[in-house]
């Protein structure tokens, strides 16, 4: 369903000093090649794309070749917006003070449901208050968590490109819970980190909230008494390790500005903070290198977003309670494409359009991979292909269901010269025949058992976890599952995930048969506004090229008349590289 993130386990047939030893001499090779002479390389960074001669068409590379979706569908039409990077802007580094929310109930993986609101203030501080609950529809609060610490931005990333990083201390945590059952359950896991410390903890229990350590030597926290489970400085005891407990997610910050669908005066302000490690044990360990969903400004959010508003007005001792709403059976029929540049872990920025036929259980998948965080640089695609069959409901994640997939066909389409020089570099006939690839020519790769050099092996089987939910316009939203942090594939059904990805948005295969989603994206390519958005994407783009010189600075460099391009390159180089390092080193 999503081999290349697997791919970096799975071509793992190569030796790996021998990948490392490839990745740089290809660096080198490219840069070199840069250097000779500008006017070579087609990288145009005033168009904003690549210029790939009059032959390669428009981007997506749609309605070309065999399996190439029809350029005139309305799925075309979305993923063309998102390839101009429509509507949004990027703030580096962020403002981001104030508060902000989750947009619905969010699955971690554990499973953990969770809300979030977090406040930012002016000088530097924080307070975040992490809802739990027992049901994927946040209906029933479990506990609730409350960080307070210190937060300070750095500088833009440099292996998250459109992120910035930043560095923060915990000064306290405390923990509420609502239920008899969550208090129960937590005194367990607490039990567990806390053991032995209790004399350190029962010093604090002078505090009139309770003493966590009085209460776990005793007979356990109880409901409705709030908790100071960690307190600045405080050695002994690792009650947040219990509860795998970190705020990683702030070391990672991107801050997006975009205009509603309908409304220019609308603007949405979202906040999206860092991954969380999809191993709960390894998440103190972890430092974000993709995003976890949004939040959005209580200030400036979507007036649609009930759940925003919630969220808003709870405390911890007024947990949100979000609407109950029934689970919507998964069905994948039909074409869905990606509602955003979507960031995967590994510098990996990327676009996808699926198509699932559910009359004889076929798949195809288009991924469009771009070396830039919204998706202007396109640097090659795949096409693949193969069957599917649905599973049970899912017993472990509740509200999901259960899918394998398998692929067996699969093209690449390399779209810059640094992925056709990866791809030619590559000896022995373990991606298309050796040396064959040329610039903007698709290849077919199943003969060859998948690519090695993208880490793609064939046939591959994956153990999938779907979901179905409508978001607050009523457009079908389809979530699969979140890649294992450790880069690993899920291909056993005990790997299956137990989170998802961002989510694709339905959209119809013909421009005219989208009965109820038909309406909107006319709205969307065609609305009067269409010339005001280009204009502040091109803002964005600005601000983008401000971002990546200050963090190119810090790049050796010679010569400053071609730097702007010559930093492009440099920059897919080096991104493309680090992918192809990932292969060996995560192999
Ligand atoms: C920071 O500002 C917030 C809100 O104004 C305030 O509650 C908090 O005490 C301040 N913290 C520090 C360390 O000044
Ligand atoms: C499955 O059905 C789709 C659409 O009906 C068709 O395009 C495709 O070729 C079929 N695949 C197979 C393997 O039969």
């Amino acid at each position: 369903m999503d081999y290349l993130n697997s791919a970096r386990l799975h071509g793992s047939s190569q030796p790996r000093k021998m990948m490392a030893a490839f990745a740089l001499l290809f660096v080198l090779a490219v840069l070199s090649r840069c250097v000779e002479g500008s006017s070579l390389h087609p990288f145009d960074p005033r168009s904003g794309s690549l210029t790939l001669g009059k032959g390669v068409g428009g981007w997506p590379p749609l309605g070309k070749g065999v399996g190439w979706p029809p350029r005139d569908t309305q799925c075309h039409h979305m993923l063309k917006h998102l390839h101009h990077g429509a509507r949004i802007t990027v703030q580096m580094p962020p403002n981001i003070e104030g508060q902000w929310v989750s947009t619905s109930c969010e699955v971690r993986p554990g499973p953990e449901f969770v809300t979030r609101s977090y406040r930012f203030y002016g000088n530097h501080t924080f307070q975040a208050h992490q809802y739990y609950y027992a049901d994927n529809h946040c209906t029933t609060p479990t506990h609730t968590l409350v960080a307070r610490g210190r937060l300070r931005l750095r500088q833009a990333s440099w292996i998250v490109r459109g992120g910035t990083e930043a560095d923060y201390t915990l000064h306290s945590l405390r923990l509420l819970c609502h239920t008899d059952a969550a208090a129960a359950e937590i005194t367990q896991r607490l039990r567990r980190s806390c053991h032995g410390s209790g004399v350190v903890q029962e010093q604090e229990a002078g505090l009139e909230e309770g003493g966590v350590g009085l209460a776990l030597g005793g007979r356990g926290l109880e409901a409705g008494v709030s908790y100071e489970l960690w307190n600045d400085g405080e050695k002994g005891c690792d009650c947040p390790r219990g509860l795998d407990f970190a705020m990683h997610e702030l070391q990672l910050i991107r801050l997006e500005k975009q205009y509603q669908h309908h409304n220019l005066e609308q603007l949405v302000e979202e906040l999206f903070l860092g991954d969380i490690h999809t191993e709960p044990s390894q998440r103190i360990y972890y430092r974000p290198s993709s995003y976890q969903p949004a939040l959005q400004s209580t200030k400036t959010h979507d007036q649609a977003c009930i759940t925003c508003r919630i969220i808003s007005r709870a405390d911890e001792v007024h947990p949100p309670i979000l609407p109950p709403r029934g689970d919507l059976m998964v069905n994948l029929h039909g074409h869905w494409v990606s509602q955003r540049c979507e960031v995967r872990p590994e510098v990996l920025f990327l676009t996808r359009h699926f198509i699932f036929h559910d009359d004889n259980n076929t798949w195809e998948g288009h991924y469009y991979h771009y070396s830039d965080p919204v998706c202007k640089h396109p640097t090659f695609s795949l096409y693949a292909r193969g069957r599917y069959s649905r599973g049970m409901t899912s017993t472990r994640v509740m509200g999901g269901t259960e899918f394998v997939f398998k692929v067996n066909h699969m093209r690449v389409l390399p779209l810059d010269l640094a992925t056709t020089s990866l791809l030619n570099v590559f000896s022995g006939d373990e991606c298309g025949p050796q040396g064959s690839w040329r610039l903007g020519v698709e290849q077919d790769v199943t003969p060859t058992g998948g690519c090695v050099a993208l880490g793609v092996r064939l046939p591959h089987t994956e153990y999938e976890l779907f979901r179905l939910e409508e978001d607050t316009h009523g457009r079908r939203l389809l979530f699969n599952g979140q890649r294992p942090s450790d880069g690993s594939s899920p291909d056993r059904p005990q790997r299956r995930a137990t989170s998802y990805q961002t989510p694709m948005v339905q959209c119809s295969g013909t421009a005219h048969d989208g009965r109820h989603h038909g309406n909107h994206a006319e709205e969307e390519e065609g609305g009067p506004d269409y010339g005001g958005r280009e204009g502040r994407e091109g803002g964005a783009e600005g601000r983008h090229g401000g971002a990546d010189h200050r963090r190119r600075g810090t790049q050796p460099r010679s010569g400053g008349v071609e730097g702007r391009r010559r930093g492009d390159v440099e920059v897919v180089a080096l991104a493309t590289a680090l992918v192809l390092l990932g292969v060996g080193v995560l192999g």
